[in-house]
C-alpha cells in the first residue's frame, strides 16, 4: 500500500504554500541542519573530488534533430515533456490532451488496477498509451512518443510469468560482472516484450547501514564493486555503447538511482538525512554514477534523501554543478515519486525549486495535472527561466532520439513484442538459476554436512521452504511483494521443489514439512527461513536482530538433538544478526533473495558424495556480516569494525573448518531497542513505522527534522525530546504514525491500549480527535475509530508530561473494525494546538483504563 492508499484526506486542488526554509527554522531541529551545509547553488565545484568523465551523448545529427524539434514546440508541449504520470491517475485520453513526456506504472499500478494481469494485458496497455500520445494534435512533425517506465529491478518482476533474478544484494556476492551484463540483457528483453521502454534500474546505492530497508537493492557496501556492476548492468540493459546493438530492439533505457547518497542516511532511514563530507559522498556514494555514465546511461533518478540539510531534489550544486557540469552528464534527471513535495516551499502540485535545481522530468504520479498548470504559470511569470525549460526538454528529446523512440513502431508492432514468449524463457531462467548458485554464501559447514547426498532422506522444513514469495522479496508483482503465493510464479520453483527434483533425479527423496515434524527420521534437514517481503521504508529496522517467533531456532535445536544433520538456509535482504541460528545449525547458507529459480539452491546443496562437486560455493560476502545486532561500522577507506564475517568471506567445499560458537548477546543499546508495540520513541518513529503530516492538500512523509503539511495546517519538528506538532488552526491537519496494515482486532480483546506520552505547549482551540486509520475505511466509516480527546488535552497543565491511554476496546465498542489498521495513531484538529509527543506505543491496558 502506497502513501496514496494511506492518504486519509482527499487531495484537494493545488494551493500556494509558502514555507520558510527548513534551515532557517527553529531550535528543535536536529543535527542535519547544524552540519556544515554546502550552498545549494552557485558554489564553486570541488574539482579534486569529482572525476571528469570523458564521454558525451551528443552527436551532430541528433543535436540538429533535437534543435529543430525544440524550435517547433509550444510552451505547453515543453512542460508536458517534463512530466511523468502514473497509469493509475492518467487515462490515454488525458495523455492525448496533455501530451506528457512519459508514463510510469508504479509499484502498485497495473492494467485494470490488477497486479495479476496477464502479460498480454500489459502489452495492450502500453500500446494504447503509445497510440494516444501520437494521436494528440501536434503542430509539428514528428509527434513525440512517450517513454513508458517500470521498476524492473530484478527482472521484469511485476509481470506474471517473468524471470525473477536474485535481488542486487545476492548478485553482489557473485562478484561476476559478466553475469550482471547477461542479466541486464535478459531483463531488457522481458521489459521490451511488453512494450515498455524504460526500467528504473540499476540502483547503484552503496548501502552503508543495512538497517535500511532498501539494502537489498544495493550490490555492495563497497563502491568499487558497485561501480563495476553499474557499468555492466547499463551495458546489458541498453546494449554496448557505440555499438550497433545500442538501444536496438530488445533493449531498454536504464536509469541509475538514486542520486545521491541514498545508501548513506543516518540510521539507515529511507529517504532520510545523509550528513557526511563531500569527499565521502564523492568517493563512496557517487562511484556507480561515473561508471554508468561512461557506459552510456542516459537517465539519472534524483533521490529522496537530503545531503547536509538540502533535499537532493533541490540540490543545484549536486544535480547541476556536479552531475551535469563536472561529470558532463548530458542525459536527463528524472525525479522520484512525488519526492519534490518534501522540499520546503513545494507541494507535489507545484515545485519550481526542483526544476531550477536541475530535475528535468518530474515524477508526478497523481499530481501531474496541477503540476502541469502551475509549472506553466511559473514559467510565464518568469519564476522558472525559459532557458531552464529548454535545457530540460532538449535533454529529454536527446535521450528519446538516441533511444530510437521516434522511429519505433507502436508496441504491438515491434519485433521484440512478438517475443512475449521470451518472458520467463528457459534461456533466461537458466541465467537466473546460475545467478542463484553464484550468490549463495556458505558461512558454516561443520563436519562437512554439505553437500547433502541425494540418495539420503532429506527433510525440507521452515516457513521459507516452499515460498517463492519469500524468495523474491519486494518489488515483485506489486510494490511490497507481501501478498504473493506460489501461484503467482508460473514457471518458477521453490527451494523445496528444487531439492525434491535433485533428490528424485538421483533416486533419493525429499519430504516437505513446514513445521519440521516427520514420521520417518530423516538423515538431514534443510531449514529455510528468513525475512518476509518488504520494500521502501516499510523494510527499515531499528537494529539487525532477526525478529521472528524463533520457531525455526527451536526447530534447528530439536532436530540436532535428535541426531539429524541440520542445514540452515537464510532468506534475507541483508545480513542480519542470527548468531543463535548459526550456532544451532551444522551448516549455514546465506541465500539472500534468490528470486523465482529455487533450483539454483539445490544445485549447490545436493550433490553426489565422492565425486568432486559439480557446483561449489563461489559466493563471497559483498557486505560485512555483523557480530552484534548493531550495524558494522565502515570507515571511508574500507576498514570495518564489528563484523563476525568480513566482506569477502565465504567457505567452499575445499575449506575444512570447525566454527567457533558465536556470542548470543545481540548487544542492542537502549536507543535502538524496538520494544514490541513501540511506534515512536527517542525522537523518531520506531522503524518500520513512518510519520506523516496531512491536510486538505495531501499527505507528506516526514523524513527530515522539519516538515509541514502542504497547506501548513500542521507542522512537525523532530528533536531529542520527541515530535513537536504545531497546528495553525487554518484547516484540519492530521499527524499519523503509519505502516503496513495490521490486524489489531484480537489485541482489542486482549486489553491492549494505545499509550501516548506528551506535553501540551498550547491548549486546543477546537475539537481534537485521536483515532486510527484502516485499509478499508471500515474503522473510520463507522465513526468508531476516533475518540474526542479535547477535554483531556485542555485539562493538561502547560509543559507537564502526561500519558494518555486509550484501550483499543474503546474503538471496537464504538463499532470500529480493527482488522486492517494502517495508522494506529492519528491525531487531528482544525483548531490551534501545540504539543510534544515523546512516546507512542501499543501496550497492555491496565484493568481500570477508561475510554476518554
Ligand atoms: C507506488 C510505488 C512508489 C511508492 C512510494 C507506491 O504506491 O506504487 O511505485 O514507489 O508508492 O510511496
Ligand atoms: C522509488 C523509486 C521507484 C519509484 C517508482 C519510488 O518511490 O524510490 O526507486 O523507481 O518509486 O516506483
Amino acid at each position: 500500500m502506497g502513501s496514496r492508499a494511506l492518504s486519509p484526506i482527499r487531495h484537494g486542488a493545488a494551493v500556494v504554500g509558502i514555507v520558510i526554509a527548513a534551515l532557517l527554522h527553529r531550535d528543535g531541529a536536529i543535527a542535519e541542519s547544524a552540519a556544515p551545509a554546502r550552498p545549494a547553488s552557485g558554489a564553486s565545484v570541488h574539482a579534486d573530488l569529482w572525476p571528469e568523465i570523458p564521454h558525451s551523448l551528443k552527436n551532430p545529427e541528433t543535436e540538429r534533430f533535437v534543435d529543430q524539434l525544440l524550435g517547433e514546440l509550444t510552451l505547453e508541449e515543453k512542460i508536458g515533456q517534463m512530466i511523468q504520470a502514473d497509469i493509475a491517475s492518467l487515462s490515454p485520453e488525458d495523455l492525448r490532451r496533455y501530451r506528457l513526456g512519459s508514463v510510469l506504472a508504479g509499484g502498485g499500478s497495473a492494467p485494470g488496477d490488477d497486479v495479476r494481469s496477464t502479460p498480454q494485458a500489459w502489452l495492450d496497455l502500453t500500446d494504447v498509451y503509445y497510440r494516444a500520445a501520437l494521436s494528440a494534435s501536434h503542430l509539428h512533425a514528428p509527434p513525440i512518443p512517450i517513454v513508458f517506465g517500470i521498476d524492473a529491478v530484478h527482472g521484469n518482476a511485476k509481470l506474471i510469468g517473468a524471470t525473477i533474478f536474485p535481488h542486487n544484494v545476492g548478485l553482489g556476492a557473485a562478484h561476476d560482472a559478466e553475469l550482471i551484463m547477461r542479466i541486464g540483457r535478459a531483463t531488457a528483453e522481458e521489459v521490451a516484450a511488453a512494450g515498455i521502454d524504460w526500467t528504473f534500474a540499476p540502483t547503484v546505492a552503496v548501502a552503508r547501514d543495512v538497517r535500511w530497508g532498501r539494502s537489498y537493492e544495493s550490490y555492495s557496501e563497497s563502491p568499487e564493486l558497485v561501480a563495476q556492476y553499474a557499468a555492466a548492468m547499463v551495458t546489458g540493459l541498453q546494449g554496448a555503447r557505440d555499438s550497433p546493438e545500442f538501444m536496438a530492439p530488445g533493449h531498454t533505457l536504464a536509469s541509475v538511482k538514486h542520486f545521491l547518497g541514498d545508501g548513506g542516511t543516518r540510521g539507515g532511514r529511507d529517504q532520510g538525512v545523509t550528513a557526511i563530507s563531500e569527499a565521502d559522498l564523492a568517493s563512496i556514494h557517487a562511484a556507480g554514477y561515473a561508471a554508468a555514465i561512461k557506459a552510456g546511461a542516459m537517465i539519472v533518478m534524483a533521490s529522496y534523501n537530503s545531503w547536509n540539510g538540502v533535499k537532493m531534489h533541490a540540490n543545484h550544486y549536486l544535480l547541476t554543478d556536479i552531475l551535469k557540469g563536472r561529470l558532463g552528464f548530458d542525459g536527463f534527471v528524472v525525479g522520484d515519486w512525488n519526492a519534490h513535495e518534501q522540499i520546503p516551499g513545494c507541494t507535489k502540485y507545484r515545485c519550481p525549486a526542483a526544476i531550477v535545481a536541475g530535475v528535468d522530468m518530474l515524477m508526478a504520479p497523481d499530481s501531474w495535472r496541477e503540476l502541469y498548470k502551475n509549472t506553466l504559470a511559473e514559467v510565464r511569470s518568469g519564476e522558472i527561466p525559459r532557458s531552464r525549460i529548454d535545457d530540460a526538454v532538449r535533454r529529454i528529446l536527446r535521450v528519446k532520439a538516441l533511444a530510437g523512440v521516434f522511429t519505433r513502431p507502436p508496441p504491438k508492432d515491434r519485433p521484440d513484442a512478438a517475443g512475449l514468449a521470451r518472458l520467463g524463457s528457459p534461456a533466461h531462467r537458466a541465467i537466473a538459476r546460475e545467478a542463484v548458485r553464484k550468490s549463495l554464501v556458505l558461512l558454516k559447514n561443520d563436519g562437512a554436512v554439505l553437500p547433502l547426498d541425494p540418495h539420503s532422506r532429506i527433510l525440507v522444513a521452515g516457513e521459507g521452504a516452499d515460498s517463492i514469495a519469500m524468495q523474491c522479496g519486494g518489488w515483485t508483482v506489486d510494490w511490497q511483494g507481501d501478498h504473493n503465493t506460489n501461484g503467482d510464479f508460473p514457471g518458477g520453483t521453490s527451494i523445496y521443489e528444487g531439492i525434491r527434483a535433485a533428490a528424485a533425479a538421483a533416486g533419493g527423496s525429499a519430504v516437505l514439512s513446514r513445521d519440521g515434524r516427520f514420521a520417518e527420521k530423516p538423515d538431514a534437514a534443510i531449514v529455510v527461513f528468513g525475512e518476509h517481503p518488504y520494500a521502501e521504508f516499510q523494510g527499515d529496522r531499528e537494529n539487525l536482530q532477526f525478529a521472528d517467533d524463533a520457531h525455526e531456532l527451536e526447530l534447528l535445536r530439536r532436530l540436532r538433538a535428535e541426531g539429524v544433520a541440520t542445514v540452515a538456509v537464510f532468506l534475507s535482504g541483508r545480513p542480519l544478526w542470527v548468531n543463535p541460528y548459526i550456532n544451532a545449525a551444522d551448516a549455514f547458507v546465506a541465500a539472500w533473495l534468490p528470486g523465482s529459480e529455487g533450483e539454483g539452491v539445490a544445485d549447490v546443496l545436493v550433490q553426489p558424495r565422492g565425486a568432486p562437486p559439480h557446483h561449489d560455493f563461489t559466493g563471497r560476502l559483498a557486505f560485512s556480516w555483523p557480530m552484534t545486532a548493531m550495524p558494522v561500522v565502515l570507515e571511508p577507506a574500507g576498514q570495518a569494525t564489528g563484523a563476525a564475517f568480513a566482506r569477502g568471506f565465504g567457505l567452499d567445499y575445499r575449506s575444512a573448518t570447525r566454527a567457533a560458537a558465536l556470542p548470543e548477546d545481540p548487544r542492542i543499546p537502549a536507543e535502538w531497542a524496538a520494544p514490541r508495540g513501540s511506534l515512536f520513541q527517542h525522537g523518531h518513529p520506531t522503524a518500520p513505522w513512518s510519520l506523516f503530516v496531512a491536510d486538505e492538500g495531501a499527505e507528506v512523509h516526514v523524513t527530515t527534522s522539519l516538515q509541514a503539511s502542504p497547506h501548513r495546517a500542521v507542522e512537525i519538528s523532530l528533536g531529542s525530546e520527541g515530535a513537536r506538532a504545531t497546528w495553525a488552526g487554518s484547516e484540519e491537519g492530521l499527524v499519523t504514525l503509519s505502516g503496513r496494515a495490521r490486524d489489531l482486532s484480537s489485541s482489542a480483546g486482549d486489553h491492549e491500549a494505545l499509550s501516548v506520552r506528551y506535553r501540551v505547549e498550547e491548549r486546543p482551540g477546537a475539537a481534537v480527535m485521536l483515532g486510527m486509520r484502516c485499509v478499508v475505511d471500515a474503522c473510520a466509516a463507522a465513526g468508531g475509530a476516533a475518540r474526542d480527546v479535547t477535554r483531556v488535552l485542555q485539562a493538561a497543565r502547560p509543559n507537564e508530561w502526561r500519558t494518555l491511554t486509550v484501550p483499543l476496546a474503546c474503538y471496537r465498542a464504538a463499532g470500529a473494525d480493527l482488522s486492517g489498521v494502517v495508522a494506529p495513531f492519528a491525531l487531528s484538529t482544525a483548531g490551534r494546538l501545540r504539543l510534544v509527543v515523546a512516546d507512542v506505543a501499543l501496550v497492555r491496558a491496565s484493568a481500570d483504563a477508561k475510554c476518554p
